[in-house]
């Protein structure tokens, strides 16, 4: 049976992990996966988290089966989370699903049983698993333009004019915050005209929300989600625990839908359950049961604000180091924006040759479209990394930058 089939190329995000791992050399650098680092270079487990374990250990009753939604506690906090006092009165369902990714996988199922031929509309680029996952779960995929690779800006018109001329019923994917990879995100005023093109196009909006309190702050992270929930009869939105609870391997996501109303919510709901059983049956407890335990205690989740905006912080910190390093070490290119984008990621805005040049001569890894992940830079390692971009600037053919994220 087996030999049908053929081997698949490595991912291109996490086979950086083994490939980096596996390099020998003392100075290499990691700015690949989208995994948090702090100043030593490490991706603790954040105090909020150990505490909250802690509290678990001691006192959780059992490990018995909970159900298809997940933990009750856990899905009413991750919905406050995301739309606080936007959300709809008793047309608005979320479940605990293990990770973003499981959310996005739950939500394009139960997307084609509700329409086998629908469209799902994505960010040129988005993330590069977005395109896998959903169109390996039988939907069509087209693209709309976000990022300009000459000005490094989000190509605000050409996107509300691609958006025209979606067909009605169709789904509009948008990364709520931080857009991964490109790090720029609508302003709240583009959110705004966004949501006009989606009411008056009765486009079917579907927020990955994977960075929410990487940006601005936890709520105005929200702003496009909140906007969109008061103008639309129906929205399903993709939240992820992994970074902002740094709760990566634990696998903790939540998905919300919004229906037309409560008889149409109480039938999504029944779908939704049902597909979780045909696929997985249960999400993983543990991770949920701590989110649960920061999200729902005043002390615990007033911890967890400040080590987010400290990871925050950090991260903007990093971008103006290098931004600063690269203007000095390299004047006649211009990198001001790296400080214009949100978030863990950018582009570089380099060529593959010179990625590849910098992972062979240097040991820094990065994804083929030159998105860097900030946590890994450093104050120790920030000499060194600026100097090699520099001398694969200096080397070669001119920046210029690939599409896929
Ligand atoms: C990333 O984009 O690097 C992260 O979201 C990790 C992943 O699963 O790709």
């Amino acid at each position: 049976m087996f030999e049908s089939l053929q081997a698949m190329p490595a991912d291109a995000i996490l086979g950086l992990i083994a490939e980096h791992r596996d390099d020998p050399r003392p100075n290499k650098i990691d700015l690949g996966v989208g995994v948090y680092r702090n100043a030593d270079g490490k991706t603790p487990v954040l105090d909020a988290v150990k505490q909250a374990e802690q509290r678990v250990l001691e006192t959780q009753p059992s490990k018995s089966y909970i159900g298809t939604a997940g933990n009750p506690d856990f899905n009413a906090a991750m919905q406050a989370l995301t739309f606080a006092d936007a959300a709809p009165d008793g047309r608005l369902v979320t479940l605990q699903t293990p990770g973003g990714s499981g959310s996005l996988s739950v939500a394009a199922g139960l997307v084609r049983r509700a329409n086998k031929s629908a469209t799902i509309w994505v960010t040129e680029p988005t993330w590069a698993n977005h395109v896998p996952l959903l169109s390996g779960a039988g939907l069509a995929l087209k693209s709309f333009p976000y990022y300009d690779t000459a000005t490094h800006t989000i190509r605000f018109d050409a996107m509300m004019d691609a958006l025209h001329a979606v067909p009605k019923g169709d789904i509009l994917l948008m990364h709520a915050s931080c857009h991964n990879p490109s790090g720029l995100d609508p302003s709240d005023e583009q959110w705004r005209a966004i949501a006009e093109i989606v009411v008056e196009r009765e486009l079917l909006p579907f927020f990955d929300m994977a960075y929410q309190g990487f940006a601005r702050n936890i709520d105005d992270d929200a702003f496009g989600i909140r906007h969109m929930a008061g103008r639309v009869p129906e929205m399903i939105v993709s939240t992820s625990c992994s970074k902002n609870f740094g709760l990566y391997r634990d696998r903790v996501g939540a998905l919300s839908i919004m229906a037309a109303d409560e008889a149409r919510l109480k039938v999504v709901d029944s779908q939704v359950n049902n597909y979780v059983r045909c696929v997985y049956s249960m999400p993983p407890d543990h991770g949920a049961e701590v989110v649960s335990t920061i999200l729902n205690d005043e002390e615990l989740r007033a911890g967890w604000a400040i080590e987010l905006a400290e990871m925050r912080d950090r991260l903007q910190q990093m971008r103006a180091l290098l931004g600063d390093a690269l203007q000095a070490k390299a004047p006649d290119y211009d990198f001001s924006h790296l400080q214009r984008a949100n978030g863990m990621f950018c582009f570089l805005g380099i060529s593959e040759d010179q990625i590849r040049r910098l992972k062979q001569d240097f040991g820094i890894y990065m994804v083929n479209s030159s998105r860097v992940n900030v946590a890994g830079i450093t104050a120790e390692n920030v000499d060194y990394l600026s100097d090699a971009i520099a001398a694969v600037l200096d080397a070669g053919d001119s920046p210029e930058m690939p599409s896929a994220g």
